[in-house]
């Protein structure tokens, strides 16, 4: 009679409350009351994904402009990062021609993200792929530091695998497109202490000045175990190997060779490097007339 009584009252209850008013431990209640929250959370995150989209896609691009003129060695504490980079004109090249392109915006295009993109894929054979990236973009990023009409600095993005992840940076090299003037690493996840000394600067500072090819264009620079000495033979084309990370050091080689060689920005390197070889050619047959 009471179960009768309590039964009534319940069903009675929900007719008069709905389904608020069901008790706590009802089960269409408890999966009612979870899918409602699971579908308001839901809308809530991708609501919030949707207004952040911007901004985090503005803060990437900071992010990408400030790890620029940190390897361009511009800095002004005085000035925003905006302010500093009108001196970086920021253009694509055609990795397999070597010659600069509008096809895509340079300011926006993004060769690493292009690399997983259908359209600008370009597929590595094993025999190619020395640095472990899979596939290149087949545009690239190249950033020229300008001073005045001359160009003082090209900085070009580097990426391979190293231990435990694929390491990016970006590597400054003089406008002889051979002499190495900065190099660093935003993104990696060697060990911290080992191969995540690739971070550190004193040993970033250790590129300065080093020698990317050798006389016949060919990219030689590498890490080497032990240290370099001034005495050390070819000193000019050899940096300090990371004590106790061998992997992560021919990790860095590797990438070192790679987007310097022919199947990235070799052939845009070569183009730069015969250009500024005329101009000092002319300019030394002018000084010898005069
Ligand atoms: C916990 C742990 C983390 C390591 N992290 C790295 C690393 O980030 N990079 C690297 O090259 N080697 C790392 N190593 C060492 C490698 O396993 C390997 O021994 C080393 O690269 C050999 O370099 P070495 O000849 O200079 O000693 C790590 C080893 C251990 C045990």
């Amino acid at each position: 009679m009471t179960m009768k009584n309590s039964k009534f009252s319940i069903s009675n209850r929900s007719r008069q409350g709905g389904f608020f008013h069901l008790p706590n431990d009802n089960m269409v209640k408890t999966i009612g009351v979870a899918t409602l929250l699971c579908l308001v959370c839901s809308i809530i995150v991708s609501g919030a994904a949707i207004v952040l989209k911007p901004q985090q896609v503005a803060n990437k691009l900071l992010d990408k402009k400030k790890n620029i003129l940190l390897v361009a060695g511009i800095s002004d504490e005085t000035k925003t990062v905006a302010e500093l980079f009108t001196q970086v004109e920021a253009r694509i090249v055609n990795m397999s021609t070597g010659e600069f392109t509008d096809a895509v915006d340079a300011v926006t295009f993004d060769q690493r993200k292009a690399a997983n993109d259908a359209e600008y894929r370009v597929a590595l054979d094993k025999s190619q792929d020395i640095a472990s990236v899979g596939a290149i973009s087949k545009y690239g990023n190249v950033y020229l530091v300008r001073d005045g009409d001359d160009v003082s600095k090209i900085i070009l993005p580097i990426s391979g695998y190293g231990l435990w992840s694929t390491m990016y940076g970006f590597i400054a090299l003089e406008s002889d497109a051979r002499t190495v003037s900065g190099i660093t690493f935003y993104e990696h996840a060697e060990t911290p202490g080992l191969g995540g000394e690739i971070d550190n600067k004193k040993w970033q500072a250790s590129w300065d000045g080093k020698q990317i090819v050798d006389s016949q264009g060919k990219p030689v620079l590498s890490l080497v175990k032990g240290g370099v000495t001034q005495n050390t033979p070819d000193a000019e084309y050899k940096v300090d190997g990371l004590a106790g990370a061998t992997l992560t050091s021919n990790g860095v080689s590797n990438l070192i060779k790679f987007w310097m060689g022919e199947d990235a920005f070799g052939p845009y390197l070569e183009r730069v490097r015969s250009a500024t070889d005329q101009v000092s050619a002319v300019t030394s047959i002018n000084s010898e007339k005069g």
